[in-house]
């Protein structure tokens, strides 16, 4: 059964969040993990609905996944017996692709549907393939599937003509047992791309520069045993740091690493909240409301698009007239109309949304668009005047371990109910006031 969400608004957000695992570092990490004979232990892994996906893939093509906890998984790929993946639940997630480079990386061969992920743009994979090809590998796309292969993986020198996490990580993936030396220009920044090129170092792989724009990998004849504990989510930690500036609250967000969350801290700071940064963790306080800015998403270390809705929605609750541009997907808007049925006033031209900030929100039933806007609605909704009802959580769960638990240990009142279910709803009311 399909279940929403219902917040009563107004409560200011006080006290302490632990922040869980990188989603976005622990797909390619999770794929990575296969390329060894042997049994690496990841630890620090969200658990949360793409992973849990992902897992059962690697399960499926014969890898041994032994779940030790929910935040703990021994992967062995020595058991690997089949390269075609296809399944209803691979093609919902975007990660699938790295199955794509980590497969022709170890095997030469790779059969895997064409990955979704959420609709905020079309996000073609051509710099992917592009990649694969430098390689040595020929890639052909028919009904759905991608199918790549190759004789003889081969280092070579590929600039990416877009920046793009996934091709970074899956270039890495594919060429780190290749013969010789491949470079990566114009390679993403993001921490996961570091986080990812630390695990394949911890396997044995000989990768240089991650986390710059030049990355240099040395082929090596194979991957073996590691530990490895994932980052902290730069984008849940981004999201609790709104949510408390937006409730004028008080919290102190725990396991994070301050450093990858300066664009976000920035801007806060700039419009009046207070950021306070600590070894691993940061606290965010507002006492007033906020003030306007302007804000681009860019690549590492620019403001991530992954904020973009959930800064927004501050935004429209701030003082004055913001803009907000978004460079990265073009069909990034979609809560717009949700935020406007609240009360907010914005207005989308092209690829920036122009922000007049009103006093309040109030609540109604919305409908979360893709995974990061369902975030920003519960935002929304945790600041409304009244109830607030979200469907489609089935998106917010892809990217958010225990989003509700975690919202109401902070003194948020939310539930996640059955839609459709008018008692659950009148209960809630009755139990909240
Ligand atoms: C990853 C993240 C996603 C985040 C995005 C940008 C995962 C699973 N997802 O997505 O949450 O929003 O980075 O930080 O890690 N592009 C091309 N050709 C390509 C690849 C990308 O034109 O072959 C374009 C895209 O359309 C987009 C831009 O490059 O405009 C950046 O995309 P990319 O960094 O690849 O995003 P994803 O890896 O899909």
């Amino acid at each position: 059964m399909e279940n929403q969400y219902i917040i009563k608004g107004g409560n200011s957000l006080h006290g302490e969040v632990t922040i869980s695992g990188a989603k976005n570092a622990a797909l390619g990490i999770l794929a990575a993990a296969i390329m060894a004979d042997d049994t690496v232990v990841i630890d620090n892994l969200p658990d949360v609905r793409d992973i849990n996906v992902l897992l059962e893939t690697i399960q499926g093509i014969g890898a041994t996944v032994n779940r030790i906890n929910s935040h703990v998984v021994e992967i062995n790929g020595s058991t690997i017996s089949n390269f075609t993946i296809d399944s209803d639940s691979i093609r919902k997630i975007r990660a699938s692709y790295y199955l794509l480079g980590a497969l022709l990386g170890k095997y030469a061969k790779a059969t895997v549907a064409l990955p979704g992920g959420c609709d905020i743009g079309s996000r073609p994979i051509d710099q992917h393939l592009k990649g694969f090809r430098a390689l040595g590998a020929t890639v052909n796309i028919e009904r759905g599937m991608i199918d790549t292969q190759a004789e003889h993986l081969a280092g070579n020198h590929i600039f990416l003509d877009v920046v793009s996490v996934g091709a970074t990580i899956n270039i890495m993936l594919a060429s780190c047992m290749a013969e010789g030396r491949t470079v990566i220009e114009n390679a993403a920044k993001e921490p996961h791309i570091v986080d990812v090129a630390n695990f394949l170092n911890s396997m044995g792989a000989d990768i240089k520069g991650a986390g710059t724009d030049k990355i240099r990998i040395k082929g090596v004849e194979k991957l073996h045993a590691s530990e490895y504990s994932i980052i902290p989510d730069q984008i849940e930690a981004g999201t609790f740091m709104v949510a408390a500036a937006a409730t004028k609250g008080n919290v102190l967000i725990k396991n994070v690493i301050p450093k990858h969350l300066e664009a976000i801290s920035g801007k806060l700071i700039e419009i009046g909240a207070t950021v306070e940064e600590f070894d691993d963790a940061i606290r965010v306080s507002a006492s007033e409301r906020l003030s306007h800015t302007q804000i681009k998403t860019l690549p590492y270390p620019g403001f991530p698009t992954d904020m973009q809705p959930q800064i927004a929605t501050l935004l429209a609750l701030s003082k004055g007239t913001s803009t907000v541009t978004e460079s990265i997907f073009e069909n990034r808007f979609k809560y717009v109309d949700e935020l406007t049925r609240m009360g907010a006033s914005i207005k989308v031209e092209g690829n920036v949304a122009i922000i007049e900030g009103v006093n309040e929100l109030s609540g109604t039933s919305l409908s979360a668009p893709d995974l990061r806007a369902g975030a920003a609605l519960v935002v929304a909704g945790l600041v409304a005047d009244g109830y607030t009802t979200i469907d489609s959580i089935q998106y917010i769960e892809r990217g958010y371990e225990c989003f509700e638990s975690k919202m109401n240990a902070l003194g948020a009142v939310m539930e996640k109910i059955p839609v459709d279910d008018e008692r659950a709803i009148q209960k809630f009311k009755l139990k909240v006031g």
